[in-house]
């Protein structure tokens, strides 16, 4: 095993004041809109693998135009959030299940594995140098948004032999306008966001910018998120644009759709399956098919539903429209046992609440 990187730290000026900054940080955050004052910095080629980690100054990238990243795509990321807890330090979540999961996206994309440790190390050496920009207000987070670039110049198509991995970081309040409150979904049923055999488990921009078309057409229909539907059948639930879904069962039963191998492995996911347990729930990971969510909601027999995501922490859905048919009642307030699950998981992610998992790391 290699040595750990040694990083080479160069501070910049802040671009904000510290009154400023503490203003910015006590509004209203939205999400992505402003980044820190640094960025992580770290090149791998194939003869030397990882090295030259470096934090400096917040800015644009120069960049060959033939990088491969700017024609094949060949590029990965992650998100992952710090929390500040009441006693001033700062935490993040499982960031090793994050470090893993941009190692099994790199490996789908052709690009090397950033070993697990230096990941973690990655979300340290920027906290250190940008604590003051976590913020404290409820619920907020500042938010990493770690990725990989190929950026060797050469314009064959193959796996790049020059990458570099990149850390960036924004202050986060809510990911809908609406804060907490129910969004509408819409069921895309022309597009496809992934392919057997194809990148949908894997974090990569393409995914995204497939899913952009669809994601147009929800927003013009009135909601705030796209539903895509397994790209076999066209039958079965897979996710949303940018979170997995959950349905509750009047009966108690919590039911999310079964990795399918095009859907996203999301580490919320995995964690409020663990809460749901632990509360004595009934869960199912299985294929779900759109016709079971739209007579179950019609029924009464499914009484919640909602997404959940590092983004968009735990988001109630009140509504799924589609071209002829609309379930749901985007005016009935959030599901009891929705918030329950997402009061549960922010308790213990802004150290409220015992880390019973051993969840929480400090930065
Ligand atoms: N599905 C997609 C397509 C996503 O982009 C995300 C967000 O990261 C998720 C699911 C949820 O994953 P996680 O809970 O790890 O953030
Ligand atoms: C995240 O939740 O971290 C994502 O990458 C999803 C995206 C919608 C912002």
């Amino acid at each position: 095993t290699a040595a750990p990187l040694a990083y080479q730290v160069n501070l910049s000026d802040h671009a904000l004041g510290e009154a400023q900054r503490n203003a910015l940080l006590a509004g209203e955050l939205g999400f992505g809109k402003r980044f820190t004052d640094h960025m992580v910095a770290i090149q791998w080629d194939k003869d030397r693998g990882w090295h030259d980690a470096q934090v400096h100054a917040y800015g644009p990238l120069s960049l060959d135009p033939a990088a491969a990243v700017l024609h094949y795509g060949q590029e990965i990321f992650e998100g992952i959030k710090a929390y500040r807890h009441a006693d001033g330090s700062i935490w993040t979540f499982r960031p090793e299940a994050n470090g893993a999961r941009l190692q099994r996206s790199a490996a789908r994309l052709a690009l090397p594995q950033l070993p697990v440790d230096e990941f973690v190390e990655s979300l340290r050496q920027l906290v250190a140098v940008d604590h003051a920009w976590v913020p404290s207000a409820p619920e907020s987070s500042l938010y990493f948004r770690p990725f990989m670039i190929a950026s060797e110049a050469f314009l064959g198509v193959r796996a790049a032999q020059v990458a570099t991995y990149y850390v960036i970081a924004s202050p986060a309040g809510a990911y809908f306008a609406k804060g907490v409150a129910p969004v509408s979904i819409w069921l895309s049923e022309d597009y496809a966001r992934a392919a057997k055999g194809g990148t949908g488990a894997a974090k990569c921009g393409g995914n995204y910018a497939a899913s952009l078309l669809p994601q147009q057409e929800a927003q013009a229909q009135g909601c705030s998120q796209v539903l895509f539907l397994d790209p076999v059948e066209g039958k079965y639930l897979e996710e949303l644009g940018g979170m997995n879904v959950f349905l509750v069962y009047r009966d108690g039963r919590l039911v999310t759709p079964e990795l399918s191998g095009s859907i996203l492995e999301g580490i919320t996911r995995s964690s409020i399956l663990q809460l749901a347990r632990d509360r004595g729930m009934t869960v199912e990971e299985r294929r779900v098919s759109i016709d079971e969510w739209k007579a179950g909601v019609a029924s009464g027999e499914i009484a919640e539903v909602f997404a959940c995501g590092t983004a968009a922490v735990v988001t109630p859905i009140g509504e799924l429209k589609g071209k002829d048919f609309a379930v749901g009642d985007i005016h009935a307030p959030a599901g009891e046992v929705t918030m329950a699950l997402r009061r549960e998981l922010t308790d213990i992610q802004h150290g409220r609440a015992p880390d019973r998992h051993g969840w929480m790391a400090r930065l």
